[in-house]
This record gives C-alpha cells, structure tokens and sequence, in this order.
C-alpha cells in the first residue's frame, strides 16, 4: 500500500512538472489604440513579455524606434505608454530585469531557451517566413494569444 501511494505520488509530481514545463502563458490584455498602433509592422507584443521600465524607455523615445520611425500625436502616445505600464505584469519566468536594447529577444530568459535549442540553426533564422527573432509567431502559433510552447513550435523549413 505504501508502494503503491509512493508511486502514485511520483506520478502526480512528474505530471505537475510536466504541465509547468509544456506551455508558458502570459496574459494579454487589450487596449484598442495599442493594437492599433502596435500590430502593424510586427503582432502587439504582450506587455507582461518585459519590464515597465523597458516599455517606458521604448515609448520615450518615440518617434525613434529601432531601424524605423512610430509616429503617434501625444495623446495616444500617453495613453500607450502609460497602459504598457501598468500592463507590464510579469510572469516569474520573465522577471524585471531590463533587457539591452529593450528587446524581449535579448532578455535572459529568452536566449537561454532559445539559444541552446539544437532546432533553431543558423538557417532557421534566415528563413524568409521567420525573417526575425522578434517575429514570435512565426514559429509559435499561439503567440498572439499570450501561449508559448516548446512542444507545439513549428519550426518553418
Ligand atoms: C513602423 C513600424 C513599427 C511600428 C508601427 C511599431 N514597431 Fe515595434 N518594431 C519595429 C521594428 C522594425 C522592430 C525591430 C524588429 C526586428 O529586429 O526584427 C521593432 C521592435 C519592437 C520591439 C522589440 C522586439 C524584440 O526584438 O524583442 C518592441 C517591444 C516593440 N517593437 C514595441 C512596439 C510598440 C509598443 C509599438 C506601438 C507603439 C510598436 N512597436 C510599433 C517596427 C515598428
Ligand atoms: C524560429 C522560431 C522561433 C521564434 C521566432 C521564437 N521562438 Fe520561442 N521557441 C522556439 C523553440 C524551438 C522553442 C523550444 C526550445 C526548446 O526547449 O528546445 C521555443 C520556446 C519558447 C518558450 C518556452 C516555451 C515552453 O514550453 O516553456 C517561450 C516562452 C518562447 N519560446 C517565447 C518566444 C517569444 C516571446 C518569441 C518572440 C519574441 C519567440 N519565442 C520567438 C522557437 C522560436
């Protein structure tokens, strides 16, 4: 008897870091004027994916934005920015930390889950569809919606 509650309570265990394991959920909350503005040269990238103080030094910055220009009159931008903010719920896994750049691809976490993946090879990333690291739902369908997985990416060939 004892085995046997032994082996069940393995079991219960291994199945409990299994799901932890299987898919890493961020929420993501909607404001009409983020997804306006947000989704149009990349998906809106959910705010809980990197700190508040990223996300301020992003929205500050504006109308400089990486390789490109964001132009937004001052009302949006405020609202944006200050949603961003109070958004910015981070899972544990992402922590507060702010990445270089500001980029949630160059956050700890992300590159070491990424970078030591044996599928993601130099000519993945050169694949026309993935085009970029930030290109998040390239490879992870369910990104738009907050749900990463490693067992459901599809690697585009
Ligand atoms: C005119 C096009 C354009 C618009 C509009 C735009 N972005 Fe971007 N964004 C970019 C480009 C280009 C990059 C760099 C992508 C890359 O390296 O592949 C980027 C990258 C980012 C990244 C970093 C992604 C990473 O690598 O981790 C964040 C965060 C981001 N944008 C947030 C926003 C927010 C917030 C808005 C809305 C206010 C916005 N973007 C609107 C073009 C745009
Ligand atoms: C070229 C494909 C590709 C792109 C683009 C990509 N990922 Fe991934 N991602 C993967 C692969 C493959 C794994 C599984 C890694 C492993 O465990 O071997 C993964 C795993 C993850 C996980 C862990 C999932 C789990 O089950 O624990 C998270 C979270 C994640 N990615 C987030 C992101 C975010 C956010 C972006 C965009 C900023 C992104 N990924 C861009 C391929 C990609």
């Amino acid at each position: 008897m004892r085995q046997f509650l032994q082996c069940v309570c393995i079991g219960v265990s291994l199945y409990g870091v299994s799901l932890s394991h299987a898919q890493r959920v961020v929420p993501v909350p909607s404001l009409t004027a983020y997804q306006q503005e947000c989704s149009v040269c990349h998906f809106a990238y959910p705010p809980g994916l990197l700190p508040a103080a990223s996300w301020k030094s992003i929205t500050d910055n504006f109308p400089q934005h990486f390789a490109t220009n964001v132009l937004l009159n001052s009302d949006t931008q405020a609202e944006i920015a200050n949603w961003l903010q109070t958004n910015a719920i981070n899972p544990d896994w992402v922590g507060t930390q702010m990445p270089s750049d500001n980029r949630i691809t160059r956050s700890t976490w992300w590159l070491q889950i990424h970078k030591p993946s044996k599928k993601l090879t130099a000519k993945v990333w050169k694949n026309a569809y993935v085009k970029s690291p930030s290109n998040c739902a390239a490879c992870h369908r369910g990104a738009p919606n907050g749900e990463y997985n490693a067992k459901t990416v599809l690697i585009p060939s």
